[in-house]
């Protein structure tokens, strides 16, 4: 867990090491570290958790998808030592305000099953970018979709937030039904947008913004 050192550092313990967080340099030093919810946010059949060692199996299994690793931090074919280290990154996301990493989990016997994220690098813009996986054995019940509107629902309790963002190839037909299941809505062709995998792609904007329903659940 995180521990205050002093007035600018926090000093965070990873199961690799200690890292020192420098609250001068952090993203949004307004409120860090981030920490999970006192509850998991949940959706139908899953919650979000952290993530803890023993979800490895399973991001061994994600990290046979030969698309995750393009994505994210995950290496492709991850070992138990890799796996663990992505798990300590997922853990210092909080501690450096850059976003919320957890780990999908069925509710009923909290087993991972996937990835869900949210970035908070353009939050004092009022804007957040999220981004799942599901592992494969895990796929083709709707999953994903479950875990984005808990996630949703979960970034709306931050009151900066006004627009969360998706970028999806559009290759992509179960991260586009998976967008459009939890609410997001399409927003058009972003060309050019970054590169995957050694190549610059379009992506396709979905988002979902602040409702009217959501600013009256703040107050
Ligand atoms: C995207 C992903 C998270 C979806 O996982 P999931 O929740 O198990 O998704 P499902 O397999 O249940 O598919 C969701 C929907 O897409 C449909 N679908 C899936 N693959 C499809 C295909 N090839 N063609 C047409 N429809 C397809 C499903 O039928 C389902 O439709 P429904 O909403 O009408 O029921 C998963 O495929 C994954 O982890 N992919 C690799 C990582 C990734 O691409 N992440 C998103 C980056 S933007």
């Amino acid at each position: 867990m995180p521990r205050n050192t002093g007035r600018d550092q926090i000093l965070v313990r990873l199961s690799s090491g200690e890292t020192i967080v420098d609250f001068r340099k952090a993203v949004n030093d307004v409120r860090l570290p981030l920490v999970m919810p006192s509850s998991p946010p949940a959706h139908g059949a899953v919650h979000l958790r952290a993530f803890r060692a023993d979800d490895v199996p399973m991001l061994q299994d994600l990290a046979t998808d030969p698309y995750v690793p393009m994505t994210g931090t995950l290496p492709a074919r991850a070992d138990r030592a890799q796996a663990l280290a992505y798990i300590d990154r997922q853990h210092e996301r909080l501690a450096t305000g850059a976003g919320y990493s957890f780990c999908v989990a069925l509710r009923d016997s909290d087993e991972g099953v996937g990835q869900a994220g949210l970035s908070l690098t353009a939050i004092e813009a009022g804007r957040a970018s999220a981004g799942y996986a599901v592992a494969p054995q895990f796929r083709g019940s709707g999953v994903a979709a479950q875990a984005l509107t808990a996630l949703t629902d979960f970034a709306w309790t931050l009151l900066e937030l006004q627009r969360i963002e998706l970028y999806i190839e559009p290759w992509n037909i179960a991260s586009r039904r998976t967008a459009e299941t939890a609410g997001y809505e399409p927003e058009g062709l972003v060309k050019q947008h970054q590169v995957i995998g050694g190549r610059r792609v379009d992506m396709l904007l979905h988002s979902a913004v602040r409702s009217p329903r959501q600013l009256s659940a703040e107050v």
